[in-house]
């Protein structure tokens, strides 16, 4: 089958794609950002890659393609709940839009995969989406889910719209969306165990959000040594109590957002290199401590580190062998990985549409 990957990004799509075990390649990809598509290049370099906006991409051109499958995962800030949630009306939805206007005309298009935020789910574009496709003949399933519900130590929430043609069966009936992460459905459970469900019952703990054994952040740790990953010391004074601090110990994580590296309120995790118990008397002492530079001193102590891009991309399941061109810096690193998406939950959502029993 033939893939288009829109909104291609740094290649999390096509990643999943290659996990998934479908036989597919992605025959196009589409992004309007270049330093993205400088590391898409970098890493699929076949992959004819237009660094084009989505909104003059047209069906003629799509068609002469052959596209079976399209995945893509648009722009989330119209929705998110932290947002302005202008939904339609604000213009990062107009590529949506246009898609929406070329799948009537996509002659081969058997399969959709779309992810994107919480908060999707009940948007006025998600309901443009769901008429466009029923009315070109497709069923649909939504699912809301997260890493640390497939074993990976990491929160990311989101939503998933699964969709193929009304010939093309589905192997589960449709959840229900709650306003928690849906329970994956038995037919995610059912496929053949994979690295990290294997790694989650050897070496695994209970995930507080999950409920469910993940294995613990030991088994995506590098040895980092450079002294720029450390918190600064104003980070230290002024931001101590919103910390999400983890240790090796940990089976989760908070999902790594694209400010990460450079804010630390809700961007994601950080790093203690000691122990659970030691991070919980430290903090003990510093509510003790009255003056303030002893207090920094204390937390500077605990060598509190943001993980390494390398670490996060292991927590968003991206294999081994992605890598960044060198000129990309840190802060593009997380950058792109906070807009990417999990590897391994997209890969299984792949399979699962893709395959009818
Ligand atoms: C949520 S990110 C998707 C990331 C991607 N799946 C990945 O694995 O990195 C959205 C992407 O859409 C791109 N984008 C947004 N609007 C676009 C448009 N109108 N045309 C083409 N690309 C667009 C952004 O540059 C960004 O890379």
């Amino acid at each position: 089958m033939k893939v288009l990957e829109l909104y291609s990004g740094i290649g999390g799509m096509h990643y999943a794609l290659q996990e998934s075990g479908v036989a597919a390649r992605v025959v196009a990809a589409v992004d309007i950002n270049p330093v993205a598509n400088d590391v898409y290049r970098h890493n699929f370099p076949e992959v004819a890659l237009m660094n084009r906006n989505i909104q003059s991409v047209t069906a003629q051109e799509l068609n002469k393609l052959d596209i079976d499958v399209i995945l893509m995962s648009p722009p989330c800030q119209p929705f998110t709940r932290t947002g302005l949630r202008k939904d339609t009306l604000d213009n990062r939805t107009c590529s949506l839009q246009h898609i929406l206007n070329l799948i009537p005309e996509l002659r081969d298009l058997k399969y959709i995969l779309l992810e994107n935020v919480r908060g999707f789910e009940t948007s006025r574009m998600r309901r443009e989406l769901v008429d466009c496709i029923e009315s070109c003949g497709y069923t649909y399933r939504e699912l809301i889910l997260s890493p640390c519900q497939f074993g990976v130590p990491n929160s990311r929430t989101r939503y998933y719209l699964l969709a193929k043609r009304n010939n093309l069966k589905f192997r589960f009936a449709q959840p229900s969306l709650g306003d928690e992460d849906s329970p994956p459905p038995e037919s995610l459970d059912s496929l053949p165990k994979s690295r990290h469900s294997v790694l989650a019952e050897k070496r695994g703990k209970i995930n507080p959000r999950s409920g469910r054994l993940c294995y613990t952040l030991a088994s995506i740790l590098e040895r980092v040594e450079d002294p720029r990953y450390l918190l600064p010391p104003e980070v230290l004074q002024k931001r101590s109590q919103v910390l999400d601090i983890r240790t090796s110990e940990s089976s989760g994580s908070c999902c790594f957002t694209k400010g990460y590296g450079h804010y630390v309120e809700g961007t994601g995790s950080v790093y203690c290199p000691f122990t659970d118990e030691t991070v919980l008397l430290r903090y003990n002492e510093v509510g003790r401590e009255t003056d303030s530079d002893e207090k920094t001193r204390i937390l500077a102590d605990l060598k509190l580190r943001f993980f390494s891009p390398k670490e996060v991309c292991r927590l968003m399941c991206f294999p081994e062998d992605f890598q960044f061109p060198e000129h990309i810096t840190d802060r593009q690193r997380y950058r792109l990985l906070g807009n990417s998406i999990n590897v391994h939950v997209v890969g299984r959502l792949i399979h699962l549409l893709c395959t009818e029993s």
